[in-house]
């Protein structure tokens, strides 16, 4: 079968024939991969800027936002039924006794750093017609959602951000009221967020450096959300513009803005950040008013990655709520799908807003 493979040694991304995975033990599950989607972290991988293959092998498959249909269960697996649509997490628990949160069965929170990601770090990912899985891995969701559940992965990204960034709110002993939220960054995960924070009830601005008049802003308005283009506002006059908000989600990954984003904040604030950017980055800060600032205001920054379970479950749950307050606009969210042979190109060249790659279509 075909599957697309990054062979970092040989700074080299190609189509590769491999065998047809098989089940093992009673616990897996044999999946046909139905569409995978594209990001930023594909995109890095196939620039050899990251990620790492398995141990032993020249190379890695890659994909890790996916979406399959059962084929086969094992005989211990009492979940999934073959025709069952699921999506596979990411990262998979590190060998450490001594490590909490991957024993507690919540990797996304590992402290050794020597999880494994499918697809990104250490293990295939699922840009393969056919892979196995553990039962313990696979999150099933309802077949209405088919068209769109390439979404869910990237989504729990972002619920598990909002999710905490909720808790974190918790802490206030007043109620806030209607609350305003920024998505910093209009590309798929930075849209992801403005659905997210309109269907939590916010007033939801979108930040970005596409123009007032690009698709991305168009999309943003659909949802009844604001946008404003960094091209007419720098960040430093956003605030002024347009006030400040009581959560910030970003997803950008760009450094300097990453640490302007502080200062669109209102007292008792939450910035949560969850681009990555690059280590290389540096940035000018008057660190003593911004972390001066942090501490009287009562404002709160935090970094997230990955998710867990539960955060799977809340994207699904997000997604069936978009899917009733704003269909056509995450429908418009996938502007491209491709087959699996155009996948180099994609990654070279991104088009539109989010890429995916169609498993079962001919080129
Ligand atoms: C993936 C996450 C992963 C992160 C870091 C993101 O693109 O969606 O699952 O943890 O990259 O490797």
């Amino acid at each position: 079968m075909q599957a697309i493979a990054v062979f970092p040694s040989k700074k080299s991304l190609q189509l590769v024939d491999i065998p047809q995975p098989k089940l093992q033990g009673a616990t897996d599950v044999l999946l046909r991969v139905r569409e995978v989607g594209l990001c930023g972290t594909d995109r890095e991988i196939s620039s050899f800027e990251y990620g790492s293959p398995p141990p032993g092998s020249d190379h890695l498959i890659l994909g890790h936002e996916s979406l399959a249909e059962v084929v086969e269960v094992g005989r211990g697996v009492h979940s999934l039924r073959p025709g069952d649509l699921v999506v596979a997490m990411v990262r998979r628990p590190c060998p450490h006794a001594e490590c909490r949160p991957c024993r507690a069965g919540r990797p996304d929170f590992c402290v050794t750093g020597d999880f494994t990601e499918r697809g990104i770090k250490g293990a295939d990912g699922f840009l393969a017609e056919h892979v196995v899985d553990d039962e313990e891995y696979l999150v099933k969701v309802p077949r209405v959602l088919a068209d769109v559940a390439v979404l869910v992965e990237p989504l729990s990204v972002i619920t598990k951000a909002a999710d905490q960034a909720r808790s974190i709110f918790d802490r206030l002993p007043y109620d806030p009221g209607l609350q305003r939220g920024l998505a910093l960054g209009a590309g798929p995960i930075g849209l992801l967020c403005a659905m997210v924070l309109v269907a939590e009830g916010f007033e939801a601005l979108v930040y970005s450096r596409d123009s007032e008049e690009s698709k991305p802003a168009e999309l943003v308005r659909s949802l009844g959300a604001h946008y404003v283009s960094s091209t007419r506002t720098p960040v430093e006059s956003l605030a002024e513009r347009s006030g400040r908000f009581d959560v910030v989600l970003e997803a950008v990954g760009f450094a300097p803005l990453m640490l302007a984003a502080t200062q669109v904040l209102k007292a008792n604030g939450v910035l949560a950040l969850t681009g990555v950017p690059s280590q290389a980055a540096t940035a000018e800060v008057n660190a003593g008013r911004a972390l001066r600032n942090l501490v009287l205001r009562n404002e709160v920054v935090f970094g997230t990655v990955n998710a867990g379970r539960r955060d799977y479950l809340s994207a699904i749950q997000h997604l069936e709520q978009f899917m009733v307050l704003f269909p056509e606009s995450v429908h418009k969210l996938i502007t491209h799908r491709v087959p699996l042979d155009e996948v180099p190109q994609m990654l070279t060249q991104k088009r539109g807003i989010k890429n995916v790659v169609e498993m079962n279509r001919a080129a």
